[in-house]
C-alpha cells in the first residue's frame, strides 16, 4: 500500500521508519523537497520525497504529521484529497508550564480538519503515543501499547487499523470522529506525565480487557 506522510519531524520520521520496514511504500511531503528527500534517505528502502501535493497525490492513506496550527497552510498546498484516507496525527497543544488544548469539548482538531477537506475520509490515530514507540514498536513485555483511533468511515478505519497493527500497537476502535474530543486530551495527559511529572517518554497507554 502507498502512504503519503506530510511532515518530516518526529512523527513523520517515526511513521516512515516503522512502515517502510513492513513493506509499505512511503512518499514524504514537505515544504522543502530537499527535506523530504533527506527524510526518505533516513529510511532503509521504500521511500521517496516530494512536495506536499506530490505526497497527497501518491498516498492511498495520507498522514498529517504537522503542527495543528499549520494545518490550513499545509492543506492550501495540497493536491485533491478526493477519496483519500487521511490520518490526523495532530494535537492542538499549547505548550506552557503545563500543556493545554487549544480547542476541545465541543469539537476537536480531527473534526475541524474533516470540515476543511470534506472529500477525504478522516481517521484520528497515532496522536496518543510518543514518537519513539511509533518508530520502534510499543513493546513493554506482555503489555504492548494500545493505539486508540476513531472516524466516521468504516472502510477507512479498517485500513488504518491494519497500519496500526503493522506498527505493533493494538488498535482500539473508539467509534465516530467526534471521539477525537477524548483522544486529544489523552495526548495532553501523556505529555504532562512524561514532561511535567518526570516519567519521561518510556510510557504508553494500554487498554486492559478481561478475557
Ligand atoms: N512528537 C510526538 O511524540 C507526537 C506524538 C503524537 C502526536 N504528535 C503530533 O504530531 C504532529 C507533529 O509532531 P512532531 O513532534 O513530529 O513535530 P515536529 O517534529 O515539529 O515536526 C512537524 C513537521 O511539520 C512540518 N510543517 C509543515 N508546516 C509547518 C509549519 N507551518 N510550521 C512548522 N512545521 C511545519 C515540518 O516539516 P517540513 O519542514 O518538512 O514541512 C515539521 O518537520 C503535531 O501535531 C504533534 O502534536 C506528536
Amino acid at each position: 500500500m502507498k502512504l503519503g506522510i506530510i511532515g518530516t519531524g518526529n512523527i513523520g520520521i517515526a511513521l516512515g521508519k516503522a512502515l517502510t520496514k513492513k513493506g509499505f511504500r512511503v512518499m514524504f511531503g514537505s515544504r522543502s523537497v530537499a527535506k523530504a528527500n533527506q527524510a526518505a534517505g533516513e529510511m532503509e528502502h521504500n521511500a521517496d520525497g516530494g512536495t506536499i501535493a506530490n505526497a497527497v497525490h501518491f498516498g492511498e492513506i495520507v498522514f498529517l504529521a504537522v503542527p495543528y496550527k499549520s494545518i490550513e497552510e499545509v492543506l492550501r498546498n495540497s493536491d485533491s484529497f478526493n477519496g483519500k484516507i487521511v490520518v490526523d496525527c495532530t494535537n492542538p497543544v499549547i505548550f506552557g508550564e503545563y500543556p493545554e488544548l487549544a480547542i476541545g469539548h465541543t469539537t476537536s482538531a480531527a473534526e475541524q480538519i474533516a470540515k476543511m477537506i470534506p472529500e477525504a475520509k478522516v481517521v484520528k490515530a497515532f496522536n496518543t503515543a510518543f514518537s519513539n514507540h511509533i518508530a520502534n514498536g510499543p513493546y513493554f513485555g506482555p503489555n504492548d501499547g494500545s493505539m486508540f483511533f476513531c472516524g466516521d468511515n468504516a472502510q477507512a478505519k479498517a485500513a488504518v487499523a491494519k497500519v496500526i497493527e503493522a506498527t505493533g500497537f493494538e488498535p482500539v476502535d473508539c467509534g465516530p470522529l467526534s471521539s477525537a474530543r477524548m483522544l486529544e486530551p489523552m495526548a495532553v495527559l501523556i505529555i504532562r506525565l512524561g514532561n511535567n511529572m518526570g516519567m519521561g517518554n518510556e510510557i504508553a497507554f494500554k487498554l486492559l480487557t478481561r478475557e
